[in-house]
Parts: structure tokens; C-alpha cells; sequence
């Protein structure tokens, strides 16, 4: 089982912006939590991070044929970007989306998710556990 683990614009910043948000866990934190959960289980995981959308797509792009399931924290592309929509929808690899914080309590313009049209699940508000939430989700129902 391989998953790549996706997190879009300044989510490299976590720990510093918005500790009331996204909690005081670094980013480094979060990618060491997500590779130690996933080698106790036996799972193949990456971890990526930009803060650009074209590498985003990319990278998406890339997990064709050869992964299993991605989970993705698209930042504010979330609620932007038609462009990541259609990369995992052309790639059909079963997708979590995952968000830090409550988003659905949070501003309007929050309210919008492209990249829910194309997500088997969505997890919010369970801060960075919910990373490890989408993992499970994953393996339970997409094992290979
Ligand atoms: C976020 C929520 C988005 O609205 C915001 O732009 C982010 C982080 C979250 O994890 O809660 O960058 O995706």
C-alpha cells in the first residue's frame, strides 16, 4: 500500500501562522508523525509539500500508477483550484481531503471546496490527527 501525503501553500508554516488554527505541531513534526504511523503499519508513505499549484498538479500527476491513495490538505487551493480538482479526478486514486481546522466554521469564502467533488472522504477540524484518520480510511477500505 503506498500513499502520498499532499499539503498545499503554507502549510510549511505550521507552528508558526495561526497557532489558534493549526496548533503549534511544525510542519517537520507533522511529517515525522505521518512517516512513524505509517511505518508501524507497513505502509509506503511520501510526504510533499508546495506552496505553488502547478507543482501540486504535478505531483498528483505523477502518482499515476503507481499509488494507491492520496490524502490532500490543499490550503487555500481548496477553495480556488479547479485545476487540482481535475488532476486527481484524472488520475482516479482514492483521495482524502484534509483539513487542520474547522473550516465549515470559519469564513464564507471558506465555505467552497473544489476538491471535495472528487474526495472519497472529507476530515476536518481534527487537527493534524486527522492526517492519520485519512491514512486509516485508506487502508481500511483501499488496502493492496
Ligand atoms: C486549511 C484551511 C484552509 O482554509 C486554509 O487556507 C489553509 C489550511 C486547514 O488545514 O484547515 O491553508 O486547509
Amino acid at each position: 500500500m503506498k500513499i502520498l501525503i499532499i499539503n498545499g501553500p503554507n502549510l510549511n508554516m505550521l507552528g508558526i501562522r495561526e497557532p489558534g488554527h493549526y496548533g503549534k505541531e511544525t510542519y517537520a513534526d507533522l511529517v515525522k508523525k505521518i512517516e512513524s504511523y505509517c511505518s508501524d503499519k507497513g505502509i509506503d508513505c511520501e510526504c510533499y509539500q508546495s506552496n505553488h499549484e502547478g507543482c501540486l498538479v504535478d505531483k498528483i500527476q505523477e502518482a499515476y500508477g503507481n499509488t494507491d491513495g492520496i490524502v490532500i490538505n490543499p490550503g487555500a487551493y481548496t477553495h480556488t483550484s479547479v485545476a487540482i480538482l481535475d488532476a486527481v479526478k484524472s488520475v482516479s486514486i482514492p483521495t482524502v481531503e484534509v483539513h487542520i481546522s474547522k473550516v465549515e466554521e470559519r469564513e464564507d469564502f471558506r465555505q467552497i471546496s473544489y476538491i471535495r467533488l472528487a474526495a472519497v472522504k472529507t476530515i476536518t477540524g481534527h487537527g493534524t490527527d486527522g492526517y492519520l484518520e485519512a491514512i486509516d480510511f485508506l487502508t481500511e477500505n483501499y488496502k493492496k
